[in-house]
């Protein structure tokens, strides 16, 4: 069939912890055609609980859907040459619904969300057990961070899921689950499925199997039952029942950080790249071997792009705070209008009063894996000015990455050569250099930076029975690429204080 004049188009629905997006491809180019987004607010009930509501992010799929394709036609372009769909989301985030009524049994517990502090606690018998007992099976130590410790805090405090799961009615999912469910047909035959990665993610499958593991659910006391079918990151899995886009295949599916190593066409064992968004996360890619991190990163699927593929192996740093500081300097202290604004207020701040800022808002996560630790500013001075903070709070996120870097050259043997980058905070220029300052690296941040969405379109694009995306093909588009503008000593000297402030996080603990 001859398509439009950019050839066949690949839709992909990217479902991240702040917002809903949805993008057209063009698969010849790989180029981003139209797109639109929707912001998603977090329901913060107590402290540290993060929660969102299922059904506005299922709306917020739906509605981007429908106007980027009216988006299409005002660019006259058919939205019928979109051929295939692929979704991509924010991992670990948990919901439970009815299969009979299509409701959510409770809100989503957000990745975020801390309130599994004591769910872990139990899970490690108080200390008796070690935090990697379960590293072996599945990659990951035993954290708030993980679907099975939310699914477990929700079958033990809300009545509702308990009586589903006695009825046999109660279904989980991680939101790629969700959305899959709902968009192919929901309690009229919703397909019950999610993706390799996604399922690397919930503590309950087997890294090596790809299976969920009925030790690993014995543990965590979950009835098998209620989990999807995991599935490769690129096939057929079902059509779209709603949405203007009824009857389009849906054909790729990997968490949001995955994808973006597939949208860096990160596909060589050795190639690593970091996305800052809410978080920020760093992803190295193993190849076909599962490698075991003896420094605080967790084992995860990087891809398995077909059901009869090989699944492919990540090491990943995973830091909880990096876009969330802005929104804090935002929101609370009301002391940042705009975020895209910090590189150039930090630019502007003197050496005087350095400050240091641990944002260890949902504790610590890797290297350390401390959801005890708490946030602290140290180096306050009476010359201290809201630009301090501002600035501050950028390090954190270079160092933190810093961090990550350290572990990953400990568990690889040797430093990464460069630093591949995307996510939305990649924009801020200031944040990029002293990214390569700190780390000692060249920072390489493409010019296409919709890694992402990228990434599912590829996957989506890839299946068997679609097959319009050549892996070979398409290379990345040329970059820009910040290189190191200060002294090894200098290096050392900032390393050195950052790491004082962790020290001052860690001990802050009280459990
Ligand atoms: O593991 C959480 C991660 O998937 C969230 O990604 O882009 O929403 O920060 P993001």
């Amino acid at each position: 069939k001859v398509r439009g004049r950019f050839g066949p188009l690949i839709g992909s629905i990217d479902e991240g912890t702040s917002s809903t997006r949805f993008l057209i491809f063009s698969a010849n180019t790989a180029e981003v055609l139209t797109y639109h987004q929707l912001p998603i607010t977090h329901i913060t009930p107590k402290e540290g609980w993060v929660e969102q509501d299922p059904c506005v992010i299922l709306q917020s799929v739906i509605e981007t859907i429908n106007v980027t394709c009216d988006n299409l036609k005002k660019l006259d372009i058919d939205p019928v040459d979109i051929v295939a769909v692929g979704i991509t989301n924010q991992r670990e985030t948990t919901v439970v619904w009815d299969s009979k009524t299509g409701k959510p049994l409770y809100n989503a517990l957000v990745w975020l969300d801390m309130r599994t502090s004591t769910t872990v606690d139990k899970i490690l018998l108080n200390g008796k057990r070690n935090k990697n007992f379960l590293k072996p099976l599945c990659g990951l130590p035993v954290s708030t961070y993980f679907s099975a410790v939310k699914l477990r805090w929700l079958m033990d405090n809300v009545e509702e899921v308990q009586v589903a799961i006695k009825e046999n009615r109660c279904m989980f999912g991680t939101i790629d689950t969700w959305l899959i469910w709902n968009l192919t047909g929901g309690i009229n035959g919703g397909l019950h499925i999610t993706d390799v990665t996604n399922a690397s993610r919930t503590m309950l499958m087997n890294i090596d199997t790809l299976q969920w593991d009925p030790q690993l659910c014995k543990v965590f006391g979950i009835p098998i039952n209620i989990l999807p079918t995991i599935k490769s990151s690129s096939e057929i899995y079902g059509y779209l029942s709603e949405s203007v886009l009824c009857g389009v295949p849906i054909s790729g599916c990997l968490g949001d950080q995955q994808a973006a190593l597939v949208g860096q066409m990160c596909f060589h064992q050795g190639q690593a790249k970091s996305t800052y968004g809410t978080g920020c996360f760093l992803l190295y890619n193993t190849g076909t071997v599962i490698v075991q991190s003896s420094h605080g990163l967790l084992t995860t699927i990087a891809y398995q792009l077909g059901p009869n593929k090989p699944a492919f192996y990540a090491l990943e740093g995973s830091v909880a705070v990096a876009g969330v500081a802005m929104q804090w300097l935002h929101d609370n202290l009301e002391i940042l209008e705009h975020a895209k604004d910090s590189g150039e207020i930090a630019q502007g701040v003197d050496k005087v009063g350095e400050v240091s800022f641990v944002p260890a808002f949902s504790g610590l996560y890797a290297p350390y894996w401390r959801k005890d630790a708490r946030s602290v500013i140290c180096g306050l001075t009476e010359e201290t000015k809201p630009a301090h903070l501002i600035k501050a709070a950028l390090e954190s996120v270079a160092f933190q990455t810093r961090d990550i870097l350290e572990a990953m050259a400990l568990d690889c043997g040797y430093p990464l050569s460069k630093l591949l980058v995307d996510g939305g905070m990649t924009a801020n220029n200031y944040l990029m250099q002293i990214q390569a300052d700190y780390c000692g690296i060249p920072v390489v941040r493409p010019l296409m930076t919709e890694t992402t969405a990228l990434g599912a379109a590829i996957a989506a694009g890839y299946a068997s029975g679609v097959e319009v995306w050549d892996l070979e093909n398409i290379q990345s588009v040329s970059s820009d690429v910040f290189t190191p503008a200060i002294t090894e000593n200098q290096r050392d000297m900032k390393y050195a204080r950052w790491k004082m402030a962790i020290a001052r996080s860690l001990d802050w603990a009280d459990d």
